[in-house]
């Protein structure tokens, strides 16, 4: 077993980190104060290839592996989350589902604006009364014969009003339960579709969270991906690697907020000496390095799995579970070891633990990876 990373995947690190450091961390307080959407920084990232990391370049992406993908997302989310997980639904859920699953003419006109940066993507599964239980498709994609009818609501759709792209999971046949579903591109300012309200959230403020209406939605066949009633099978598939991406964030949320602790336990003194000089500040960072470690690993395995063409179902609902506990007790301590300041604004940390919430609850429930988890311990 080789722990070592290429020259080229320490690259993709140092161009993210300078990224985050240099063009999220200027203004990420007021972003997530006015829950304004960083859509300058989301561009610039797109232009460096970011936003389609994984993509083959003959489709406008990277062309970079699964582990790249995992180092860029933890210095981005170190800074700034609201940005992290926009570029996670675009990477994982977005791009991958339709290079993997799409047809030749989908990637040209679809992938390719996404993979470059061009445009946003969104994925639209979870509804009002289908969150963990995914195939309680209330949505429905009515068969017309060369079109489908899209009817229904989705809810918390990330990249909700800034994307121009999104795949939208619905029910066609009733009777087939979640072999009857299917998966469809549908582009903004289709006549029927309206992009609802806006969530005003605890965390990742800045990220753009919506509902969504359907009334009559009209999709060509041709945009719909893969066979029909395969939009289960696609959502399943595509969140299991979705799930490295949110990991990757909780990861970089843990870490951002550790970093945090760390440099101000040497500069804060208290009983005439620096607090780090104090036993109970000491374990507490000694414990949190050793989980954002332990984390780290855990995603990179995962990704290094994917990579090499391997089962990573249960690696990344591990990876995602272990993740999003850590990202909250980690940023709840680093809160802890600043004090009376960690309690406001400009010292980043109260941001960190708002935004590490949301990761035990999106891309599937902190319950639901256990389950994903347990289903493949017999196997
Ligand atoms: N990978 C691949 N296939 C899977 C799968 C997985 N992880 N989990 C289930 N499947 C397949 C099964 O093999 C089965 O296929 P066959 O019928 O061909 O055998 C089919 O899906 C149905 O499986 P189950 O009977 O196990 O389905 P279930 O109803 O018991 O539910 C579940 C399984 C794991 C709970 C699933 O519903 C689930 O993952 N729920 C969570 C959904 C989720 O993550 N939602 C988040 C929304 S997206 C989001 O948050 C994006 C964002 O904007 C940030």
């Amino acid at each position: 077993m080789i722990f070592k990373l290429t020259e080229e995947q320490l690259a993709v690190r140092n161009a993210a980190r300078d990224f985050a450091q240099h063009e999220l961390l200027p203004g990420v307080i007021e972003r997530d104060e006015k829950q304004e959407f960083p859509t300058a920084q989301i561009k610039k990232l797109g232009e460096l290839g970011f936003m389609g990391m994984m993509v083959s370049p003959e489709y406008g992406g990277g062309g970079m592996d699964a582990v790249s993908y995992v180092l860029a997302m933890e210095e981005i989310s170190k800074v700034d989350a609201s940005v992290g997980v926009c570029m996670s639904v675009n990477n994982s859920l977005v791009c991958w589902g339709l290079e993997h699953f799409g047809n030749e003419e989908q990637k040209r006109n679809y992938l390719k604006p996404l993979a470059s940066g061009e445009k946003i993507g969104a994925f639209c599964l979870s509804e009002p009364e289908a969150g963990s239980d995914a195939t309680f498709q209330q949505t429905t994609a009515e068969d017309q014969g060369d079109h489908y009818l899209i009817n229904g609501t989705k809810n918390w759709i990330t990249n909700g009003n800034s994307a121009s792209i999104y795949l939208v999971i619905a029910q066609t046949d009733k009777q087939k339960k979640h072999k009857g579903i299917n998966a469809l591109i549908v582009e903004k300012g289709a006549e029927g579709f309206v992009v609802g309200k806006k969530e005003n959230k605890m965390g990742i403020r800045a990220s753009d969270t919506h509902s969504l209406m359907f009334q009559n939605v009209n999709v060509s066949k041709n945009n719909r991906i893969g066979d029909d009633g395969f939009g289960f099978s696609f959502a399943m598939q595509t969140l299991n690697g979705g799930r490295i991406g949110i990991a990757s964030q909780a990861l970089g949320i843990a870490s951002g907020a550790y970093e945090r602790a760390l440099a101000y336990s040497q500069e804060r003194k208290a009983f005439g000496v620096p607090i780090f000089e104090h036993q109970d500040v000491q374990f507490k960072l000694a414990d949190m390095a050793t989980r954002i470690e332990a984390a780290r690993m855990l995603c990179l395995k995962a990704a290094w799995l994917k990579d090499q063409g391997k089962d990573y179902t249960q690696a990344s609902a591990m990876a995602k579970l272990y993740s999003s506990k850590a990202a909250m007790d980690i940023t709840t301590e680093a809160v802890q070891i600043h004090g009376g300041y960690g309690f406001v604004k400009e010292f980043h940390v109260e941001r960190m633990m708002r935004d590490a919430k949301i990761t035990q609850i999106y891309e599937g429930t902190s319950e639901i990876q256990k389950i994903v988890i347990a289903r493949g311990l017999f196997k």
